[in-house]
C-alpha cells in the first residue's frame, strides 16, 4: 500500500493540518516566510503529525486539538532538518536544493530557529502542561542525539551500541513524542501512553535504520536526498559498522580510511565491502523486527481503521524508497 492510501482515514485532519502550517509560517519578515514556505512546500511525508492523528483518532479523540499539535511536531521535524543540513552540509532535500544551499547556513540556521520558537509558541497556546513536558524532553534528547553524532563521525570505532543509542535520541524521541500527544488528546492514562509511546520508539528506530540504508541504496530522484552524504562526513551508521565487524581486514581498513577521512570518492568500492557482508539485509532485518515490535505494542487496542493504519505504517516503512 502506498502512503497516501496509508493516511486515507486521516486525510481530512492531514489537510487542516497543512492549512495551520501555512497559516502559522506567517511572520513580518519575508524571509522567515519564504524559508518555511520553500521546505514546507516541499511536501515532506508528514509522518509525525500524521502519528498524533493516528494515534488520537485510534483512541476516540473527536476534536480539533491534534490538529495544532501535529502541525506544531512538524515544525519542530522541520526545524531540525534545516539544522541538520547545515550540519551535514546536504545540498538536496525533499527533491529540492536545502535551504542553506540556496540562503546559506545563517538564513537556514535563524530559520529553523524561528519554527524552532513557533513550535514552541502552538504548544504554550495549547495550554496542556504534559505536552510541553513531553515535547521540551523529546527535543532536548533530539539535540544530545545529533551530538553524540557528531562526536561519532570520523570514528571507526563506533559500535553497534553506540549507533542505536543515536538513532533512538535524534529520531525515535519526536515519533515517541507524537504518538504519546496523539494519546494525550485522547485523555488516556500512561499506560495506553506508554503502549503508544512504544509503538514510537520501535517505529522511530525502524524508521531511521531504513533510512540509513536509503543513504547508500536510494536513487536520488525518488528518495529526494543525495546518496552518499553520510560517508562523506565520515558517519558511522550500521551498514559500515556490520561490514567493519564482518568483513576481511582488506575491507575493513577500507571502510576505517572511508570513516576517518569523509572518503565520499570511494563511495563504490565501499558500497561493494556493504553488499559483500550483507550490510544492507541485516540493517534491514533489524528494522523488521522494530517495525514488527512496533506492531506488538498496539496489540490490545481496539480494532479501528486509524490502528490499522498504524499497522500498515509500520510495514510500508520497511519497503519505502523515499
Ligand atoms: C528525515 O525524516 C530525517 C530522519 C529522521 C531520517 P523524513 O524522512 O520523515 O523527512 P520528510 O519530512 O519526509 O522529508
Ligand atoms: C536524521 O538523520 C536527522 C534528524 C533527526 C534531524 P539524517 O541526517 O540521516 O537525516 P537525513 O538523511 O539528512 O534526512
Ligand atoms: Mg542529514
Ligand atoms: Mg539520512
Amino acid at each position: 500500500m502506498d502512503l497516501k492510501n496509508i493516511l486515507a482515514p486521516i486525510a481530512d485532519d492531514m489537510r487542516q493540518v497543512d492549512e495551520t502550517i501555512h497559516a502559522r509560517l506567517r511572520s513580518e519578515v519575508a524571509l522567515i516566510s519564504e524559508i518555511g514556505h520553500y521546505i514546507t512546500s516541499a511536501g515532506g511525508k508528514r509522518l509525525r503529525p500524521a502519528l498524533v492523528l493516528m494515534a488520537a483518532r485510534a483512541l476516540g479523540c473527536k476534536t480539533d486539538e491534534p490538529v495544532l499539535h501535529a502541525a506544531m511536531i512538524e515544525f519542530i521535524h522541520t526545524s531540525t532538518l534545516l539544522h541538520d543540513d547545515v550540519v551535514d552540509e546536504s545540498g538536496l532535500r525533499r527533491g529540492r536544493k536545502t535551504a542553506n544551499a540556496v540562503w546559506g547556513n545563517a538564513g537556514a540556521v535563524l530559520s529553523g530557529d524561528f519554527l524552532y520558537s513557533r513550535a514552541f509558541q502552538m504548544m504554550v497556546e495549547s495550554r496542556r502542561m504534559q505536552v510541553m513536558d513531553v515535547m521540551a524532553n523529546a527535543t532536548n534528547a533530539i539535540a544530545e542525539g545529533e551530538v553524540l553524532q557528531l562526536l561519532n563521525c570520523g570514528d571507526p570505532d563506533t559500535d553497534e551500541a553506540r549507533y542505536m543509542r543515536v538513532i533512538e535520541l535524534k529520531t525515535a524521541r519526536l515519533f515517541e513524542a507524537g504518538c504519546r500527544l496523539g494519546a494525550i488528546a485522547a485523555g488516556q492514562d500512561e499506560s495506553v501512553q506508554q503502549r503508544l509511546h512504544d509503538y514510537g520508539h520501535h517505529l522511530g528506530l525502524a524508521f531511521q535504520l531504513v533510512d540509513d540504508v536509503l543513504d547508500y541504496t536510494a536513487d536520488a530522484a525518488v528518495s529526494g536526498k543525495n546518496v552518499g552524504t553520510d560517508l562523506a562526513e565520515g558517519k558511522p551508521t550500521l551498514p559500515l559498522i556490520h561490514a567493519m565487524k564482518n568483513g576481511g581486514d582488506e575491507q575493513r581498513t577500507l571502510i576505517r580510511d572511508a570513516i576517518s577521512h569523509g572518503r565520499v570518492d570511494q563511495l563504490a568500492e565501499v558500497l561493494k565491502a556493504v553488499e559483500s557482508t550483507g550490510a544492507i539485509p541485516y540493517t534491514r532485518a533489524l528494522a523488521e523486527r522494530h517495525s514488527r515490535k512496533a506492531i506488538d505494542s498496539l496489540g490490545d487496542l481496539p480494532d479501528s481503521p486509524h490502528k490499522a493504519a498504524m499497522i500498515e505504517l509500520a510495514r510500508f516503512n520497511t519497503n519505502r524508497a523515499a
